[in-house]
């Protein structure tokens, strides 16, 4: 019983685009033949409909998890408010609430809202300080998708992480970063409004060409990529373009993060940030390979991920805390080929003048004044940084 319709009025349509829109059939779940209500379990009339729609009903369609797995173009139109049952403890599948899996030219649309009914999950999840911690699902998770479109889709205080378009979840619901992307290639995300307690977007291991342009952030963790180096035998992360995107009150806008003591070596490569407006954003510019969110980390050994040709360009707007700039490279392994490039940052506060701080790594300075341009260098170990 994962899904149930609120009192909103919803229609959702499955429409089968064999050749042309012309030509599709429309599946209507809250039609006679399915008989979905207002305020009640839609998953039966959704699976259903589902099946109909993909015309091979012998399809894997668990009612529980909702799981959409097919391989023809399809596209599903959500209307109104999908809401997910407070509890997710009969989900099959822990970790999420609505998945769709091996898809060709899955387009999801329609303007509707997906609610992960969130706020009990929060407060039980300990997974920042508890490795083992229990998998809190989704709200939204693709995956095997290729040539596939999301758009003008909600998801709203989703139990765990969020995927796509506008985002909502207060700034004290931890871990729910806004997108995840991981283990995919060519992926842009577009005109999208995030906010959530965790990072707004954030690109894993072996991501390659993601694109992230004209997204606006904030309350969250900024636009990063990682954390990466954690896991054996991680992917390298290359080709990434954050293009026009505003952050406001934000804790780190753009950052790479990468773990001490990683199992083995990978890399991360190409990643471009340009044209981003910071407001309020506590740590607007940061390369942290010392990141440790939990209470204890080894530290002892360094990072093994491999950072090079990084660029941060145009990037401007106000600084929360003085150090706007902080690069912090792995020892043994430097940053290679960094650039940074008309940054404009400035900060009103009282705790000590604009600063900037590089360690392991020799940027290319083009057009930063003195403060932000690695006015100080550590030499000496740095401590591991929290969050
Ligand atoms: C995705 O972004 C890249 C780089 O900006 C662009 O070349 C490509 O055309 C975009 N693809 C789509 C489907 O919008
Ligand atoms: C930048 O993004 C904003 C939305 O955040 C959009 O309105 C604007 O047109 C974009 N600018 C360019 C030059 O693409
Ligand atoms: C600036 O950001 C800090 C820390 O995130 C927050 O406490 C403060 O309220 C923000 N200031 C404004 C004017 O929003
Ligand atoms: C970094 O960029 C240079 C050209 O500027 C290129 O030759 C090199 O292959 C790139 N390295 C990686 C790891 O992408």
């Amino acid at each position: 019983m994962a899904l149930k319709l609120s009192l909103l009025a919803m229609l959702l349509f499955l429409l089968l685009a064999s050749t042309s829109k012309a030509h599709a059939s429309v599946f209507d779940v809250m039609s006679a033949t399915y008989s979905a209500k207002p305020g009640s379990d839609v998953s039966k009339a959704l699976a259903k409909a589902w099946s109909d729609a993909c015309a091979s009903p012998s399809r894997d369609i668990q009612v529980k998890r909702s799981n959409f797995q097919r391989s023809l173009p399809i596209e599903m139109q959500v209307r109104g408010t999908l809401q997910a049952l407070a509890d997710a403890g009969q989900l099959t599948r822990p970790d999420t609430w609505v998945g769709f899996q091996y898809i060709d030219m899955l387009t999801l649309s329609g303007g509707g809202t997906f609610d992960g009914q969130g706020a009990l999950a929060w407060g039980q999840n300990d997974c920042h300080k508890n490795k083992n911690c229990k998998p809190i699902p989704i709200n939204l998770r693709f995956e095997f998708l290729t040539h596939s479109k999301v758009q003008d889709i909600t998801s709203l205080n989703s139990k765990n992480t969020f995927q796509h378009l506008t985002i909502t979840a207060p700034d004290e619901s931890r871990n729910t970063d806004g997108i995840h992307i991981g283990a995919s290639t060519s992926i842009n995300i577009t005109h999208a409004k995030i906010g959530t307690g965790d990072d707004c977007a954030s690109i894993g291991d072996d991501s390659h060409q993601i694109t992230v342009t004209d997204v606006t952030c904030g309350p969250g963790h900024g636009i990063s990529i990682g954390s990466l180096g954690r896991y054996k035998e991680e992917k390298d992360v290359t080709g990434i373009i954050v293009k026009n995107c505003t952050l406001t009150n934000t804790q780190n806008d753009v950052r790479i993060k990468t773990w001490p003591d990683s199992p083995s070596p990978s890399t991360a490569s190409d990643i471009h940030y340009e044209d981003i407006t910071m407001v309020n954003v506590s740590k607007p510019i940061l390369i942290d390979q010392l990141y440790c969110p939990y209470t204890r980390c080894d530290q002892k050994p360094p990072s093994k991920v491999k950072i090079s040709n990084v660029s941060f360009k145009n990037i401007r707007g106000s600084s929360f805390t003085p150090l706007a700039v902080k690069l912090v490279c792995t020892r043994g392994i430097p940053c290679e080929n960094v650039e940074l490039t008309n940054i404009d940052l400035t900060y009103g506060g009282d705790q000590g003048p604009l600063t900037s701080l590089c360690s392991n790594v020799k940027p290319r300075i083009t057009d930063v004044i003195k403060a932000l341009a690695c006015a100080t260098s550590s030499l000496v170990p740095l401590p591991l940084s929290k969050k």
